[in-house]
């Protein structure tokens, strides 16, 4: 069995994930324990990573992967931004990982063979309205991730980022909340649906996996067409 830490457990791709791997032994990461997490029996730990102490957070001397989920949508005109509202997704998207990477690197590096996953948006790639400040984070975890894998490539460490377009989850769900809605977001999507958690989550267990060994450094586009292809 492998270690596998999963921050942003709670819910939505994250929970999917931590259920996909359930064989694995898994520590995980949420400002709440929900329900369905708690099921899991997984090694629980109440943090939020943007800005709690990680000195005591307990981990084990090996750790084989690691995926950091959380993130947000805040979609608003950019004169409507301030700059609270670009630190603050800075922080959220971008500043937990770097905090929570840095606490798990000595054990990344013990274990001789580990993953990293991160998480962008289509929206770091192709241009949309309102998403300057989401669209500004998710690019510093695509440079990050980058260089990162460089770095740790000949400890074996691979740095990969999952860039979804909107899927069915809590953070989403503003953007689906009427069927009208649901329908048109379908449709801006080539393959003429939205996003399941599960969609990413099966990705993930696959950059978690032996299966995705040679692989490194990767932006992968898990959207429906959308970053790539025009009908
Ligand atoms: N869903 C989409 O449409 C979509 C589209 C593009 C990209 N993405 C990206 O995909 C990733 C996963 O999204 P999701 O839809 O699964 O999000 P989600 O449903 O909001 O789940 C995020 C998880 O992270 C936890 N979390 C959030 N902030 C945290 C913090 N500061 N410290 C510790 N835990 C925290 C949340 O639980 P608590 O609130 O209890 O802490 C929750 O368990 C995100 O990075 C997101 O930006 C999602």
């Amino acid at each position: 069995m492998r270690n596998i830490l999963i921050v942003g457990a709670g819910k939505g791709i994250g929970l999917h994930s931590a259920q996909l791997l359930s064989d694995e032994n898994l520590f995980t990461i949420s400002r709440n324990l929900t329900p369905e997490l708690e099921l899991l029996g997984t090694q629980f730990f109440e943090l939020d990573v943007s800005k709690d102490d990680l000195t005591d957070l307990n981990l084990p001397e090996e750790l084989h992967g690691l995926v950091f989920c959380p993130g947000s949508i805040n979609l608003r005109p950019f004169n409507r931004l301030t700059e609270e509202d670009f630190l603050a997704d800075f922080n959220q998207n971008f500043m937990g990982a770097v905090r929570v990477i840095q606490k798990c690197l000595p054990a990344l590096k013990k274990s001789k063979s580990a993953s990293i996953v991160l998480f962008s948006t289509v929206a770091a790639k192709l241009g949309m309205p309102f998403h300057t400040s989401i669209a500004a984070s998710k690019g510093a975890i695509e440079g990050f991730a980058k260089s990162l894998a460089a770095e740790l490539a000949t400890a074996n460490i691979r740095v990969n980022v999952i860039a979804p377009s909107l899927s069915d989850t809590s953070l989403a769900a503003q953007l689906l909340s009427t069927d009208d809605k649901r329908i048109a977001s379908a449709k801006r999507h080539p393959l003429q649906r939205i996003g399941t958690p599960d969609d990413s989550a099966q990705l993930v267990e696959f950059l978690l996996s032996d299966k995705s060994s040679w692989m490194t450094g990767q932006i992968i586009g898990l959207d429906g067409g959308l970053g790539n292809i025009k009908l």
